[in-house]
């Protein structure tokens, strides 16, 4: 199950609904800022976003503008030209990556639910970028056992969160010294600060795990719904 919980089913425990929507507000609020003082991405993501947003049952799964922006700085900064992108859903990450690789650059990317993967692979099939995107269409965790060690430049995770721990455990095994791990959800609407199912357990897991990683440089960004961004420390 990757589907987002209702931000009316993560209040903050103890907090007043008053206090609550006031928060939830400043919230709201300040991601739509942040996407207004974030370059707009191509036409064809607009289109991905659009229509993620008015045709999809599940819109908040979209990785959207800001996240979509910083993926590609990210990938620019760190020269990454080998990635996997863990849960296509319609393609966002996976085309907004590719838009920010060299021509020689080439993305792998996982999806299980067939009808996300036809989805997404109608919109790779209209952008220039088409020929450095490889979909894999089956479970993740067996794809990506079939991958070769160290090769990898960056690893975006984003896809079940029961399986982000084993997710890392081969993201770590596939990536270069020195490469990169993104994970989105961190935070999964704040419930990781007390889980109380098992998605959020798993989340909160996950987290820990990294954090005593000694393997690994990491800094947990509270963007949106919160990135941790992770090194592989070079040998
Ligand atoms: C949060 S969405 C991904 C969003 C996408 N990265 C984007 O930029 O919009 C998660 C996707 O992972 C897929 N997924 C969930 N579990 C999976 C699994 N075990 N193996 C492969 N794909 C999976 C879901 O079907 C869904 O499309």
């Amino acid at each position: 199950m990757d589907r987002l919980p209702s931000p009316s089913s993560t209040r903050p425990r103890g907090t007043s609904s008053d206090a609550y929507s006031f928060m939830d507000m400043v919230a709201r609020n300040a991601g739509l800022y942040a996407a207004d003082h974030t370059s707009p991405l191509s036409d064809l993501l607009e289109e991905v976003e659009r229509y993620t947003l008015t045709q999809t049952s599940y819109p908040s799964m979209l990785t959207g503008r800001v996240e979509g922006r910083f993926l590609q700085l990210i990938v620019q900064l760190a020269n990454a030209q080998d990635i996997v992108d863990i849960g296509t859903f319609t393609g966002y990450s996976a085309l907004a990556m590719a838009e920010a690789i060299s021509p020689w650059g080439k993305i792998l990317t996982i999806e299980h639910n067939p009808g996300h993967a036809d989805i997404a692979q109608g919109f790779f099939d209209r952008s220039p970028c088409r020929t450095k995107i490889t979909l894999r269409r089956g479970e993740a965790l067996e794809i990506l056992r079939t991958l070769a060690d160290g090769k990898t430049d960056l690893v975006f995770i984003d896809a079940d969160k029961r399986n982000y721990s084993a997710y890392y455990g081969e993201s770590m095994r596939l990536v270069r010294a020195g490469g990169l791990i993104v994970a989105d959800n961190a935070l999964w609407y704040g419930e990781v600060l007390d889980p109380q199912d098992d998605e959020s357990r798993a989340m909160a897991d996950f987290n820990a795990l990294v954090q005593a990683d000694d393997r690994a440089d990491k800094v947990f960004l509270t963007i949106r719904d919160g990135i941790y961004l992770i090194r592989r420390k070079p040998d």
